[in-house]
């Protein structure tokens, strides 16, 4: 059966949720019928500050391969790996200049080969990073294609003649914005012409309404990595393959930019369906490849559902990094939108908090003012994680509660292409207190962050990642604090609480991996308590017969003390039937000793899973 995981990463800008389509399921809500990658843990690696292994400040696949048994031992089944492929770095390998090469720092084919087998020795899955919406300048179709107008591959890119206004100064196509605080035109002058990019103009679009192009896309990329025996792809923004073929220009509805957001130009396209169609039927089904699909960009559930024809999009192509500060009854909603949005229907949903797209999530939606603040909320928000609904995706360093850069780290500190591009506009304004704004915003939303070389050993140069002088981005000064080795062993350590987080998962997937969500105190501004409930009965497990299998989570998202939730009337049970079954709470391993704990006071930053079975 074709396995296929489409899903969503919903605003980089802040928001960071996940929903996921599946297609071709039973329905079945038993554990033992559903597909493996629906209760898999997924873990991303960022491979240039994972672990390097030769000394050149690059994290590497060597590097990589050395350290899987750490990811066993923490409960992986299936690693992402982030784009290795040949690459001018110019968005960290999301700009590929040729699939079947790997970018040499990072190793090369026979050492992806080599991962590979690892991983399946172990009982772990691999898949690529797939980035296919556009290529690198520097990839051969490109450079063909922008050779002369007559090249065969002329039509593989989206190339287009300039607008003239009435002096006669040269316009592009329509005045579309892009991603990275750019237009999406970029003019060329071996043939005079434009050609269109949603990123960086090192990133041109590939025209997906070229039968040649999107059949190389397929065989080159795909049946390529299939054939090697990977086990699916992580598909880079695959909503923005089909675009609206009139070209023309978007409202103006921010008079300040020159360019205006336009994503319902080229989000969700009209064959945006089709493509994806053809794609699974042509390259990934034969293989029975998993894959999972980066929607970003919708407007919410009812676009992710049926996937198609979206109206307003979120809009957040303009000033993404003015930090909005986030309430938790706002986070709460949508949390609860796209964890019930999937009930009665065949879709899946996923769940994450961090990627690279990200800062950490510690410090965004936690506290890092004080080490036990710290620990109690990376915890807290693991639990979280945990007891959702969806395949699970967990981002290099969570596990451990890796933080943001310092704050007194300057903008010569952040490498990405998007942080440097939004930093520089703001510059170019000469708006001082915009500047302000837009290095705040970065401090809490900017990509580095989550690029940050992993701490693995508090004793060692630089963290362990690398024994190089010049590690390619700046080794977080507080790893000492913050490392593997530290925490590996210590029961109250976050590390060893994911681990555990990670057991319970699975061991109670039918209510943590597929069971319903329902939430309670949608208004509450510190307490965040839900309920996880599946149409098992409890029976099965032992207790009252016919009630259903429930989890009720109740986290403490403050600092300060909260009351208690009355546990026993919202499970639906006996005193008897409460149990504690996991608390973040300090000595944890007593708490959950002494049974139930039922009328203790929250405490700061505290989670607590109480179940009735
Ligand atoms: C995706 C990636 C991001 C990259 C962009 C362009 O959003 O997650 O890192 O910059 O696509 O490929
Ligand atoms: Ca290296």
């Amino acid at each position: 059966m074709p396995q296929r995981i489409t899903g969503t990463v919903m605003g980089s800008s802040g928001t960071c949720n996940g929903h996921h389509h599946t297609t071709g399921q039973d329905g079945a809500r038993l554990v033992g019928k559903e597909p493996w990658w629906k209760s898999a843990v997924f873990y991303q690696v960022y491979p240039a500050s994972f672990k390097d292994s030769n000394g050149d400040g690059w994290g590497d696949i060597p590097g990589l391969i050395s350290e899987l048994d750490y990811l066993v031992s923490l409960g992986v089944d299936c690693v992402w790996l982030s784009p290795v492929f040949d690459s001018p770095q110019k968005d960290m390998g999301y700009d590929v200049s040729n699939y079947q090469a790997i970018y040499p720092p990072y190793g090369t084919v026979e050492d992806v080969e080599t991962l590979t087998r690892q991983c399946h020795e172990r009982g772990m899955k691999l898949i690529l990073d797939l980035v296919v919406n556009h290529t690198s300048v520097e990839h051969a179709w490109f450079k063909e294609s922008r050779s002369s107008k007559d090249n065969p591959k002329r039509d593989w890119y989206i190339w287009k003649p300039a607008r003239y206004d009435p002096d006669g100064r040269r316009l592009a196509p329509t005045n579309w914005r892009g991603y990275f605080a750019c237009p999406t035109w970029t003019w060329d002058e071996t043939t005079q012409e434009y050609y269109l990019h949603l990123y960086a103009s090192d990133q041109p679009d590939l025209n997906w309404e070229n039968d040649e192009c999107r059949e190389a896309i397929y065989e080159d990329t795909m049946r390529f990595w299939l054939d090697k025996g990977v086990d699916g792809f992580r598909i880079d923004t695959v909503n923005k393959y089909s675009k609206r073929t009139e070209y023309v220009d978007a409202p103006v509805t921010d008079p300040r930019w020159e360019s205006q957001p336009a994503p319902e130009m080229w989000c969700n396209g009209p064959r945006i369906h089709e493509f994806i169609h053809e794609m699974n039927q042509k390259a990934l089904a034969p293989y029975g490849a998993v894959s999972v699909g980066e929607l970003s960009n919708m407007a919410g559930p009812p676009e992710v559902l049926p996937y198609h024809d979206p109206p307003g999009y979120g809009r957040w192509l303009g000033p993404k990094y003015i930090y909005q500060p986030y309430a938790l009854s706002k986070l709460k909603s949508h949390v609860a939108q796209f964890q019930t949005f999937i009930e009665g229907t065949d879709g899946w949903t996923t769940v994450f908090c961090e990627n690279h797209d990200n800062g950490r999530a510690v410090n965004r939606f936690g506290n890092v003012s004080t080490p036990e603040l710290w620990a109690a909320s990376a915890k807290t928000l693991a639990l979280w994680q945990a007891t959702l609904t969806g395949t699970l995706f967990l981002y290099q360093g969570q596990e451990i509660g890796m933080v943001n850069m310092p704050r007194d780290w300057g903008i010569d500190e952040y490498k990405d292409v998007e942080s440097r591009s939004f930093h520089g506009d703001a510059v170019r304004s000469g708006d001082k207190q915009r500047l302000a704004d837009t290095m705040h915003g970065l401090q809490i939303l900017g990509r580095d962050h989550a690029r940050l070389p992993f701490q693995w050993d508090g004793q060692a140069k630089n963290g362990g990642f690398t024994t190089s002088d010049h590690p390619w981005m700046r080794v977080h000064d507080g790893f000492p604090q913050i490392n593997v080795r530290k925490q590996s062993g210590d029961p109250e350590s976050v590390l060893e609480f994911w681990k555990k987080a990670l057991r319970l998962r699975k061991q109670h997937a039918d209510v943590f991996v597929l069971g319903a969500f329902r939430h309670l105190e949608e208004q509450d501004e510190k307490r965040y308590v839900y309920m996880k409930e599946c149409n098992v009965p409890v029976a099965e497990h032992g207790a009252t017969p016919s009630a259903p299998k429930r989890a009720l989570v109740v986290m403490n998202w403050s600092e300060q003390v909260q009351k208690p939730v009355d546990v026993v009337h919202l499970l639906g049970c006996g005193e008897k039937q409460a149990r504690l079954l996991l608390t973040t709470a300090a000595a944890a391993a007593a708490a959950e000793e002494r049974q139930p704990l039922l009328g203790d006071d929250l405490q700061a930053w505290e989670g607590r899973i109480y179940v009735n079975f």
